[in-house]
């Protein structure tokens, strides 16, 4: 039986139909609210059941016990708030108990929120909490300084999809990766969560996990992402070329996750663990600073925050992974568990090394990224700089 969705429903906000269209209609009359990417995005991962339990933005009981509690108020784990920013002249307009329409830059029509409650957070508060740094610099952090003074929380539906800008056949539903992995009869499902092209390390990894679940569900972050990432398509053009030479189709599966990387680390960590169960997996990979970035989080902090929870608290089981590399002297891939060599044995090379022999055309050494990844992100680099030249 495939594991239950995370609070025990998969959630469906999504309208069709005569649904729809009723919907629809009432939207011409209601003050209209727009939405940015990112909560554009967290709007269709509510409304799919991705983010299940949650069937809105969160209003201010929800919110406040994930900030200071890592859980909904009724006691549910939950770890990094959902919710939706409005400004004052919005907030003006809208009138509790009623509905508003939700609209895109664009100023398309995407859904309706009912307006249950308005409020006012403390940033620094959650920041705090939730990105355990005040620092601007974070990614994360920099988005709830800007984000607007006031929330509103309420249920939502979705009237209209936004038509993905590319690979739309990647943009799967939980229930649909959830009828895949049915399909395939897979009983043991471990998502893998990833934000880079995959290395020899994510590779290995990955293919540990193999061993010991039946499929493997590569489940690349597409949302918004900070500027200096390597962008979605270009990853998924690495993941393709990977998964076509080095990895068995019939037990691998890849569909995007459309969700904004908020850089929480820890927080997010959980937070990655619980919306994979909803898309069906049973076992969930976090390895070293999963979510992280810079120095704000300790290497294993991701891994730590887990036990802060009963096993049956979060259906899906993490799986952790000691930091990883290739090492000269035992031939293969190994950690401070497996390999007992000595740091000099050690391929490492640090991010912007990479970037900088990528960027010089160079290929790094194949223990450290296969050379079909590599040939596709020294285009990408050589592409960069003819554009910036
Ligand atoms: S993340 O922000 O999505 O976590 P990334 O795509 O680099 O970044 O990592 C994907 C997963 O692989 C995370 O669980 C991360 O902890 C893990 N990971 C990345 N590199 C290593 C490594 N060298 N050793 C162990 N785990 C790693």
């Amino acid at each position: 039986m495939a594991i239950k969705p995370h609070g025990g429903t998969l959630i469906n906000r999504i309208l069709s139909g005569s649904d729809r269209e009723k919907a629809l209609a009432r939207t011409k009359e209601l003050p209209r609210l727009v939405l940015d990417n990112w909560e554009l995005s967290d709007l269709e991962l509510i409304a799919n059941g991705a983010f299940s339990p949650n069937t809105g933005f969160m209003k201010k009981d929800d919110y406040e016990s994930v900030v200071n509690n890592l859980r909904l108020a009724d006691g549910t784990v939950w770890s990094i708030p959902i919710v939706l920013g409005i400004t004052p002249q919005e907030a003006e307009q809208l009138v509790i108990g009623a509905e508003a329409a939700l609209y895109t830059e664009e100023n398309e029509i995407i859904g309706l929120i009912k307006v249950e409650e308005i409020y006012g957070f403390n940033k620094d508060l959650e920041v705090r909490k939730v990105y355990r740094t005040t620092d601007e610099e974070h990614p994360g952090v920099k988005r709830v300084y800007q984000r607007d003074q006031h929330l509103v929380g309420g249920e939502i539906l979705l009237i209209d999809r936004r038509k993905p800008q590319q690979f739309a056949e990647m943009y799967l539903d939980p229930v649909e990766t959830r009828r895949i992995f049915e399909d395939r009869g897979w009983k043991r499902v471990v998502a893998f969560q990833t934000r880079n092209p995959i290395h020899r390390a994510h590779e290995y990894l990955q293919k540990c996990a193999m061993e010991i679940c039946d499929g493997l569900f590569l489940n690349p972050l597409v949302g918004e992402t900070k500027g200096d990432d390597i962008p979605a398509d270009v990853r998924v053009e690495c993941y393709n070329v990977l998964l076509e030479k080095y990895y068995p189709a019939d037990r691998t599966f890849m569909s995007a996750f459309p969700a904004a990387m908020r850089y929480a680390g820890p927080r997010e960590a959980v937070f990655h663990a619980i919306v994979r169960q909803n898309y069906g997996a049973t076992h969930f990979i976090v390895g070293r600073d999963h979510a992280g970035v810079g120095n704000y989080y300790g290497t294993y902090d991701a891994q730590l925050i887990f036990d802060q929870f009963l096993p049956e608290e979060l259906g899906i089981t993490p799986l952790f992974f000691e930091h990883t590399f290739y090492c000269k002297i035992c031939g293969g891939m190994g950690s401070s568990k497996s390999c007992p060599h000595s740091k000099e044995n050690h391929v490492f090379l640090s991010g912007t090394k990479v970037r900088e022999m990528l960027s010089d055309g160079q290929t790094p050494p194949e223990e450290f990224t296969r050379k079909e990844v590599a040939e596709v992100l020294i285009k990408y680099y050589k592409g960069n700089v003819k554009q910036a030249g």
